[in-house]
């Protein structure tokens, strides 16, 4: 059965929805969210790199749809733990709250002077004329206390280098955006949305 038209983005985040929705608009992409596909099953995420996670989930929606995908992952990678948690961001602790994410992060950090961190968000494009992926990166350390309200995840324990003395969850939206990993990653979407227009 044909899936129509259109541009499918593997997530049913409303957030990153409006947000790479926002950013296409003008090229004259519209982007259709997974749930306007009820028959397919939610992508796999079984890779060891935000890359892999980001071309797994793009190439199964693609291949499920027929259509061109885009699809997104991202996280948080610390170099004192290795650069845990990484790809496992959103499950680092059992109850996958930030709460509860953020409280295991300071544990782990306690007494450890090098705080160095990154946010990462891989993008990947799949159409029939090929594939992408890339990253955008946010560099900065982490904090020794929360801070803040805005944001999500592990914004109240981030501090970015770019605005320094602020955490994350301490910026307005459009500060986050604009020297966010999303925000970096996304800024290179559309140039390769030309490139692979099927
Ligand atoms: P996902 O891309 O929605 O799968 O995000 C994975 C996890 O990484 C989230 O649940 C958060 O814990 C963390 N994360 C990703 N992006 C951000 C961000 O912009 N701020 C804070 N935490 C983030």
């Amino acid at each position: 059965m044909s899936q129509g038209t259109g541009w499918v983005l593997a997530s049913n985040n409303p957030h990153k929805v409006k947000e790479i929705g926002r950013i296409l608009a003008p090229h004259g992409i519209s982007l259709r969210p997974l749930r306007e596909f009820p028959d397919v099953e939610d992508p796999p995420e079984t890779g060891s790199t935000f890359e892999a996670n980001a071309l797994q989930k793009a190439r199964f929606v693609f291949q499920a749809t027929g259509l061109p995908c885009i699809a997104d992952d991202s996280g948080l990678e610390v170099d004192a733990l290795n650069g845990a948690p990484g790809v496992h961001s959103k499950r680092y602790t059992p109850q996958a709250t930030a709460q509860a994410n953020n409280t295991k992060l300071l544990g782990a950090l306690d007494g450890v002077s090098e705080r160095g961190a990154r946010f990462v968000c891989a993008l990947a494009v799949v159409t029939a004329a090929g594939e992408e992926v890339w990253r955008g990166t946010c560099e900065g350390s982490i904090a020794t206390a929360p801070a803040g309200t805005h944001g999500f995840g592990y914004d109240p324990l981030f501090l970015p280098t770019e605005i320094p003395g602020k955490c994350m969850a301490e910026l307005a939206p459009s500060d986050k955006d604009r020297i966010g990993h999303r925000g970096q990653a996304l800024e290179r979407l559309p140039e390769a949305l030309n490139r692979l227009k099927a």
